[in-house]
């Protein structure tokens, strides 16, 4: 069962979010999207739930604004699959830093594996922006780009609330055996 941070709905079985399901099924089934679990992103959260958050708020968004939010769905999912870790991966001579490299990387694993739209493809390489210079084409890309950094900073801020109440666990554990 896979949900969104901060989000109640459990996303197969949630009558709420039955659409966005039917829009994302081929790809949650998809080997290569599942590949996405063995990487780790932003600290706790993995490639592929950072993938999941993007592309539930991305289609939320679009859906409220009037844009495709079908493709904001897809292109949300794929935006990060780039199927390596970035801490690890050590930078070849002449190569782009992570941050500017993987847009790329990962929209040529999205279009080996699937049939990717212009509309996704532009989400995809361009949810980095400004760091990839070129300007978004779409409104939808624009959208992207904003949720990209608004799931990173909910995922970084659970990963922060979770050490601190781990610690705070310890210390009263600590405190009520001296007592
Ligand atoms: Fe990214
Ligand atoms: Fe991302």
């Amino acid at each position: 069962m896979s949900r969104a941070i901060g989000s109640k709905y459990q996303i197969e079985t949630s009558k709420e979010a039955q659409e966005y399901f039917e829009f994302v099924k081929d790809l949650l089934d998809s080997d290569v999207v599942k590949q996405m679990k063995n990487f780790r992103h932003h600290y706790s959260t993995t490639c592929y739930q950072h993938c999941l958050n993007v592309s539930y708020y991305n289609y939320l968004v679009c859906r409220k604004l009037g844009l495709d939010s079908k493709q904001a769905a897809r292109a949300g999912l794929l935006h990060d699959m780039f199927l390596y870790d970035w801490r690890e991966r050590e930078r070849r001579q002449g190569e782009k830093p992570h941050g500017m490299r993987h847009p790329e990387i990962a929209l040529d694993n999205a279009k080996q594996n699937f049939d990717i739209k212009k509309r996704e493809e532009d989400m995809i390489v361009k949810h980095m922006w400004p760091l990839t210079i070129k300007f978004p084409r779409y409104a939808e890309s624009y959208v992207i780009v904003m949720i990209d950094k608004y799931t990173a900073t909910l995922e970084i801020g659970s990963h922060i609330s979770n050490v601190i109440k781990e610690k705070y666990k310890t210390l009263t554990k600590r405190r009520s055996y001296y007592s």
